[in-house]
Order: C-alpha cells, then structure tokens, then sequence
C-alpha cells in the first residue's frame, strides 16, 4: 500500500511538471483591427524543443484588408523581410518564398480567424535578439515585439 502510494504520487509528479513544462511551450497572441498585436514581447524557455504559437484575429476586418500573420526572425532582419515580402503577394503570406531569414512564420488571417504553428528552437541562442512582426504590408512599424529565449 505505501509503495502504492508513493508511486501514484511520484507519477502525479511526473504529469504535473510535464505539463507546466507544456504550458511554457505554448504562445498565444492576438491581433486586432486596430493594426496590433496584444502583447510586445514573448517569453519562451531555452528548454522548450518545439514551441507551439497560436495567433489570432479578434477584429471584423478581412485578411485582404487587416491581414496579419506572426513571423519570427532576427532583429536586424525584420525591416529587409517586410521590404521583401510586399511584392509575395497576399498569396504567399506577404513573405519572399523560401525567405531564410524567417525563423518561423504563421499563414495571414483576417477577423475572426486564428491559427497555430509549432516550430523548434534548434539553432536558437537563449539571450540573442529575436523580434516577431507582421508582414502584411505597411504593418512592420504597429505590429513588432521582442522574441525572448531564457
Ligand atoms: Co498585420
């Protein structure tokens, strides 16, 4: 019986700390009609293998009118990627396809969508200069926030 109980505590344990660990994992951010986003800054641990985003659109706009999508890049590429990706067109997500730069990327949506992408922190350095920005054209200077790996 003790060892019954000791068990069953120890495994409590064990789906406690891996779902906190879950959690950390999991972003969630939303946009707006107003051209922005809810948050300017994002906190993810260094611990994390994949990270799960979900962005979504609380306004009524469509997504050829406020279109916003979630890119992930370093800081001192965010300005060249939103230049580039203005002539992609809506139907490549306002992005350069096969751009290298962009770590990550979330497809645009318009009021009332959401959408989700996992992606993995591999090459990453906790500490470094990492910003997430939309890409739809004219939204870089409303729509930038700090990406922060610990
Ligand atoms: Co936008």
């Amino acid at each position: 019986m003790k060892t019954m109980l000791r068990t069953t505590a120890m495994m409590l344990a064990l789906v406690m700390s891996g779902s906190l660990l879950a959690q950390d994992c999991e972003l969630t951010i939303d946009s707006n009609d107003q051209m922005k986003y809810d948050k300017d800054e994002l906190t993810v641990s260094s611990e994390c293998s994949e990270v799960t985003l979900t962005l979504t659109h609380s306004g009524r706009m469509s997504v050829e009118q406020m279109g916003h999508n979630w890119v992930l890049a370093e800081s001192g590429d965010v300005q060249a990627i939103a230049r580039d990706g203005i002539s992609a067109g809506l139907e490549n997500e306002y992005l350069k396809p096969g751009d290298e730069r962009v770590i990550a990327a979330t497809e645009q949506i318009g009021g009332g969508e959401s959408t989700t992408i996992t992606f993995s922190l591999e090459g990453l350095e906790p500490g470094g200069s990492y910003e997430f920005f939309c890409s739809f054209p004219g939204h870089v200077a409303m729509m930038r926030g700090d990406f922060i790996i610990e």
